[in-house]
């Protein structure tokens, strides 16, 4: 983090995560805003989270752990470490998987160089945090370059945002943008498919992305070398 401004704007955005609102967010966010604001349904995020995840997996930002509790890991017990800057997102994940997996937690802000996070990682997920993310993509390329040097040479760094520029937004789905950006809990108006698939570039030599809704749902892998040399 840079200055105090920073600092202000990424705990803004980490904020809202209340044990509270984590107990009304599967209904908020994953049912009603998936399918009438952002127009990319919850099955079309779990559907894309099957298709990438692997046994030894870092999540970026859980919130509810809703795509950890419903996905279909590729064996009975995967190894999750999840990462988060808000400590009760970590606990209500934790509850959720703890049954049927090994889970590590790790409370830090992503923006901010990894410490010793484990891994290296088959999968990576960052599902609906890059929109929370203060800065435009010179930031946010910063951390995915980060979480690209955590990843195993044929692992893949997969997730979703909601994106700001260059999408048709529906009457909610732009009154919801527009709210949460005022509050400081997305930081989103800058965020173009562009912008994301060159940030996600720099550190992958495969890139797939395409939007749904609102919505963009990547995979990217190959993690380039120059990546690796760049953050140690
Ligand atoms: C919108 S929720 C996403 C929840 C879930 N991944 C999903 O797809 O529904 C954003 C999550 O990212 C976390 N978060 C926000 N800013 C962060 C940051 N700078 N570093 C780490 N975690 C952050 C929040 O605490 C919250 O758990």
């Amino acid at each position: 983090m840079t200055n105090e401004q920073d600092n202000a704007d990424v705990l803004a955005a980490s904020a809202p995560y209340t044990k509270l609102f984590l107990n009304v967010y599967d209904l908020w966010v994953v049912c009603l805003s998936n399918t009438v604001a952002w127009r990319c349904p919850a099955g079309t995020l779990l559907e894309h989270f099957n298709a990438n995840v692997r046994l030894r997996h870092l999540e970026v930002g859980p919130g509810s752990g809703w795509l950890l509790a419903h996905a279909d890991f590729p064996g009975p017990s995967a190894d999750i470490v999840l990462l988060d800057l808000n400590p009760n997102s970590l606990e209500h994940t934790v509850r959720r998987l703890s049954d049927r997996h090994q889970v590590r937690t790790i409370e830090q802000n992503v923006l901010d160089p990894l410490g010793d996070v484990g891994g290296p990682f088959e999968s990576i997920g960052i599902n609906y945090v890059l929109h929370c993310l203060p800065g435009g993509w010179v930031a946010k390329s910063a951390a995915l370059k980060n979480l690209a040097n955590k990843l195993s040479d044929d692992g893949v760094l997969f997730g979703s945002t909601v994106l700001g520029p260059g999408v048709n937004r529906n009457p909610a789905g732009f009154a919801l943008t527009e709210l949460y950006n005022r509050i400081g809990a997305f930081h989103n108006r800058t965020d173009d498919h562009d912008g994301l698939v060159s940030a996600l570039e720099a550190s992958f030599t495969q890139v797939d992305s395409r939007i749904v809704g609102n919505v963009a749902l990547f995979a990217a892998s190959g993690r380039r070398l120059t990546s690796r040399a760049a953050s140690t």
